[in-house]
């Protein structure tokens, strides 16, 4: 069994690898987003069956995936080359993608999973964030509130799944939990910290869409379930000098270590969003 993703948009973000596992299997089984992408997985390949009937709101949706790896398992069980395809990158937030795998292996069957490109990945090229230069944070935005904590506000972090914060039967997203959500980031950043609500294009025709808000109007904004948002940092460490000195750096060196520090986020906005440009700098 083979599990590969499509990455959020479809064959623009689709590995080879991924395609021709699709193309040859036997059966494949599908959860893919937009009806383009839905499509054209059912155009490599005719046998190919959606995932989508398991959803059921009255439903818990653990109960839901596990209808959607026994219905998986079902052709592995059988001797068939399985495919299982979900968009954006199968090895985040996939549940019934991870458990298939786990299954098979528990159960004696060769299962592999893929790599893709994730809502995540698309982020991080379209507003310029290198994980490398400050880390990253990254949760999702119902076990950030269920389990608090401590978030360092130095490291930018990116919180999945806000649009459907506190939802556990697929659809139950009440404004209750991202009050919760939003006083957990106002506790931490101020109502006034500028924060991106992100959405990546899911067409090579479309853009991505950058949201800049203030954390007191997230609420309002009331983000859809394909969103990302992203929260800049709102202080930068500062530099180890001693450290710095230990490791052979000269002080102009550090000096300018620095002054880059504080500028790392500020350009991001006109980065992002030509529109933005206007918009009140980070601090
Ligand atoms: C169940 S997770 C699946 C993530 C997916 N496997 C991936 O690799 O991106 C769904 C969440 O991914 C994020 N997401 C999905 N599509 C997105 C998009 N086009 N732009 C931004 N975030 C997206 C949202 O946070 C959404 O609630």
């Amino acid at each position: 069994m083979v599990v590969v993703g499509t990455g959020i948009q479809a064959i623009a973000q689709t590995t080879i690898g991924a395609q021709s596992c699709i193309a040859e299997a036997d059966e494949v089984l599908y959860l893919a987003g937009e009806p383009f992408a839905r499509h054209w997985v059912a155009s490599l390949n005719p046998r190919a069956e959606s995932l989508s009937p398991f959803y059921d709101g009255n439903r818990h949706l653990l109960l839901t995936y596990g209808l959607m790896v026994e219905r998986i398992l079902r052709g592995v069980r059988a001797g068939l080359r399985v495919c299982a395809v979900f968009y954006g990158s199968p090895a985040v937030l996939v549940h019934a993608a991870r458990e298939a795998v786990a299954v098979a292996r528990s159960e004696g069957y060769p299962a592999i999973m893929l790599p893709a490109v994730s809502a995540e990945d698309c982020l991080l090229a379209d507003l310029g964030i290198d994980p490398g230069r400050r880390g990253l944070q990254s949760y999702e935005a119902t076990d950030f509130v269920l389990r608090p904590r401590p978030v360092d506000t130095s490291v930018p972090m990116v919180l999945w799944q806000v649009g459907v914060v506190g939802d556990h039967r697929g659809g139950t997203y009440t404004q209750d939990a991202l009050s919760a959500l939003t006083a957990v980031l106002v506790d931490l950043y101020g109502a006034e910290h500028q924060v991106v609500l992100y959405q990546a294009a899911t067409l090579a025709v479309c853009d991505p869409i950058a949201d800049w808000l203030a954390l007191r109007d997230l609420v309002q904004a009331a983000p859809s379930s394909s969103t990302l948002l992203f929260v800049p940092p709102n202080l930068e460490p500062p530099i180890d000098r001693a450290m710095a000195e230990r490791l052979g750096f000269d002080p102009a060196e550090v000096s300018s270590l620095a002054e880059a520090s504080v500028s790392l986020y500020r350009d991001i906005g006109a980065r992002v969003d030509p529109g933005a440009a206007g918009r009140q700098p980070l601090p």
